[in-house]
């Protein structure tokens, strides 16, 4: 096992709040890991920092109307305390504005220039010239060349996942002034990722110890072939390009972002005082590196950024890249454009960060997707943390204060069903152990909970209020065994619920801990300990529903995305053939129209359908003139009883489609008038 240990959580952009799918995608399974080995008293350091580049940020400056440094410095202090308030240890959270950063990223590219690592290219792209600019990446969206989208990025079709290039869209348009953009030559640097395949193929290849969702998806991106990727980009946000004679180009966030791992860790160590101290995880082989990110970002773990470590020879290779899939919420996939989405700093507004921890923690996606819901939230947090968990804790300390004076009494007659419970910490324990270790932290957390359940069983089963009067000493053998078992909780639970269970230690008078000092025994006979508050209180019924209320809320304001607006009604109850074939829809030309006199709403219509001519009265005349519907070829339903409109007597009805923004379209027919439709 490694000496030591560099645990990075992917940098969240700064260009907007993070909700409940960025903690259980990246940030809450690598703070368990984190919390978990400085328990073991492991040598660790936990890094994470903002992404302050690229084009999601200036995108964000742009809808808003102000500068992309006003978006990060917002965005990079919100993130930073909604980590800090969820407990999220990170030993230093940077960001990539920083003076280090950009020197860091300068030196990187320059090393891998001057070991010719580059291919420099000179290619056509598009262009906006009425905003004078390139449009890279996310500055024009179009028709997705394999599943037709029409609303994908120029980097990625998000309805089919394909990564792709602006020159791939097919009709693009630039979302800064929704022009056609033109094509124009601009030289870039690309980092030829096919000259790294054989040596990618065998150390992905000999990674056993990877998640089978991360392997999976590296293999089959190395099974398409990897050709070369730019590192550059013509944007006036970002760090420059270190080569005379490159202004306006910067380098790719995707670039710079993964080396910002490395100038945070210095910016870690200069603030120790110990400023060479970044180079024992990343330059001494005896350090492993783990990345803990959402499954959108393996590509650039697992492949390029391990290519850029390796041509540039003086770092460690990530070790293993732990990535999650992504969290639904309410069964439904987590959207911000369209509001679908819990915030992190407005949950906190409601309820305590301990609770979203430990049902977030047993829910994370760590081998396929999975579902947050409110309802879900509340049943664990009462059935579980409330009622097993709270109740064990409350139950074991009330009685103690109550009935022993406070003091942990001492253990009279250990018999085999009392060893045999404290037999079972330990070997909860150690399965724990394990699992933290293999990134299972589901299990790890269910075992946790598991040892709560022993806990409560026992003290249901033993029944300590009917022994109090006639066996003392059981009874204080009891309370022994039950007060070792919530010493072993409290340390236990230390990363899932960190802040109840400071509180618990306290109670309990344990100020010196560390995973391995629990035991059987931990708790000496005659400690002190005090009563302490309830630790968790039920979820109400009401709470939750306020929440489901939001989200609906939310979701209505939200601006509606292309597929928001297939809202179309429901289906109407069912009918028969026999039912259905009694309309009697005929294809009709409409040789007149004029408006109806005081009416807004009506056409007066004359149609020809073939061997008569009806009038006919209809309510489109907000949405067409007269003029547009003449001679046009409409559906007509020919036996709807007459009824009179506004003094005219109209004799059938012209069929429309209603589009979800209450437009009306006409039925076209290419039958001649007359002809019956069926
Ligand atoms: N900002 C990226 C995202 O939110 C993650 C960057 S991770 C890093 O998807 F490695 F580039 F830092
Ligand atoms: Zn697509």
């Amino acid at each position: 096992m490694a000496k030591r240990t560099l645990v990075t959580a992917a940098l969240p952009y700064a260009n907007g709040p993070l909700h409940l799918g960025h903690l259980a995608g990246a940030y809450l399974p690598a703070d368990l890991f984190v919390r978990f080995q400085r328990l073991k008293g492991n040598d660790i350091v936990f890094i994470c920092g903002s992404d302050e580049h690229g084009v999601p940020i200036t995108l964000a400056a742009e809808k808003e109307g102000v500068t992309p440094q006003d978006i990060v410095d917002r965005f990079h202090q919100i993130n930073k305390d909604a980590f800090e308030q969820f407990g999220i240890s990170f030993d230093y959270f940077g960001r990539t504005s920083s003076e280090t950063h950009k020197k860091t990223s300068q030196d990187f590219f320059k090393t891998l220039l001057e070991k010719d690592v580059f291919v420099q290219k000179s290619e056509q792209q598009l262009y906006d010239a009425k905003a004078d600019m390139f449009l890279p990446d996310r500055y024009v969206k179009g028709t997705c060349p394999v599943c037709g989208f029409d609303e994908a990025y120029g980097d990625q079709c998000e309805k089919c996942g394909t990564s792709l290039s602006p020159s791939e869209l097919k009709n693009p348009k630039s979302v800064l002034t929704g022009d056609i953009p033109e094509l124009r030559e601009t030289s870039h640097w690309f980092l030829p990722l096919g000259d790294f395949q054989p040596w990618l193929d065998e150390w992905i290849g000999g990674k056993s110890d990877w998640k089978q969702n991360v392997i999976g998806q590296c293999k089959s991106w190395l099974k398409s072939g990897l050709s070369d990727r730019a590192v550059t980009r013509d944007l006036r946000w970002g760090v420059p390009v270190p080569v005379e004679g490159s202004e306006g180009k910067v380098l790719y966030v995707w670039f710079d972002a993964p080396i910002g791992y490395i100038s945070t860790t210095k910016e870690w160590a200069q603030e120790r005082g110990n400023p060479d101290e970044w180079k024992t995880y990343w330059q001494d082989s005896d350090s492993r590196l783990l990345h803990f990110i959402g499954k959108d970002n393996i590509v650039f773990h697992c492949i390029m950024f391990p290519s850029m470590l390796k041509a540039h020879g003086d770092f460690v290779i990530p070790d293993n890249v732990p990535a999650n899939e992504f969290l639904n919420l309410e069964g439904k996939k987590l959207s911000t454009s369209r509001g679908w989405a819990v915030w992190l700093h407005e949950y906190l507004e409601n309820f305590e960060p301990d609770y979203l921890r430990y049902v977030l923690g047993t829910t994370l996606p760590e081998t396929k997707d999975s579902d947050f819901s409110w309802k879900d939230f509340q049943t664990r947090s009462n059935s579980e943390l409330a009622d097993i968990l709270g109740n064990f804790l409350f139950r074991t300390l009330s009685f103690t204060d109550r009935y022993f004076d406070g003091q942990v009494p001492e253990l009279s007659n250990p018999d085999s069903q009392i060893n045999e419970v404290l037999k079972q910490i330990m070997s909860l324990k150690d399965n724990i152990e394990n699992a933290y270790e293999k990134f299972q932290f589901r299990e790890a957390i269910q075992l946790s909970m598991n040892l709560a359940r022993l806990g409560n069983k026992y003290f249901t089963e033993m029944e300590p209020w009917h022994l109090r009067k006639n066996d003392l000493q059981k009874c204080g053998d009891v309370l022994h065994v039950c007060l070792q078992i919530s010493a072993a909780i409290s340390i236990i639970f230390d990363p899932i619920t960190p802040k109840k269970m400071e509180q618990l230690r306290a109670s309990l008078g344990i100020t010196e801990f560390s995973f391995d000092t629990i035991q059987k025994q931990m708790l000496k006979p005659g400690t002190k300990i005090t009563q302490g508050e309830i630790l968790f209180k039920k979820i109400e019924d009401q709470q939750v529903e306020q929440q489901l209320e939001k989200l609906e809320k939310t979701t209505k304001a939200a601006s509606p995305t292309l597929e928001e607006e297939q809202n179309w009604p429901e289906i109407k109850a069912e009918t028969d053939y026999p039912s259905f074939m009694t309309n009697d829809l005929r294809t009709g030309k409409i040789i007149e129209a004029e408006k109806v006199a005081k009416s807004k709403k009506l056409l007066k219509l004359s149609v020809d359908l073939g061997f008569e001519t009806r009038t006919i009265v209809s309510g489109i005349a907000e949405f067409f003139t007269p003029e547009e519907v003449l001679g046009k070829k409409v559906v007509i339903v020919a036996n709807l009883a007459p009824r009179k409109i506004m003094n005219i007597e109209s004799q059938g009805m012209i069929l429309m489609a209603q589009n979800n923004d209450q437009t009306l379209k006409l039925v076209e027919s290419h039958g001649e008038p007359g002809s019956p439709i069926s």
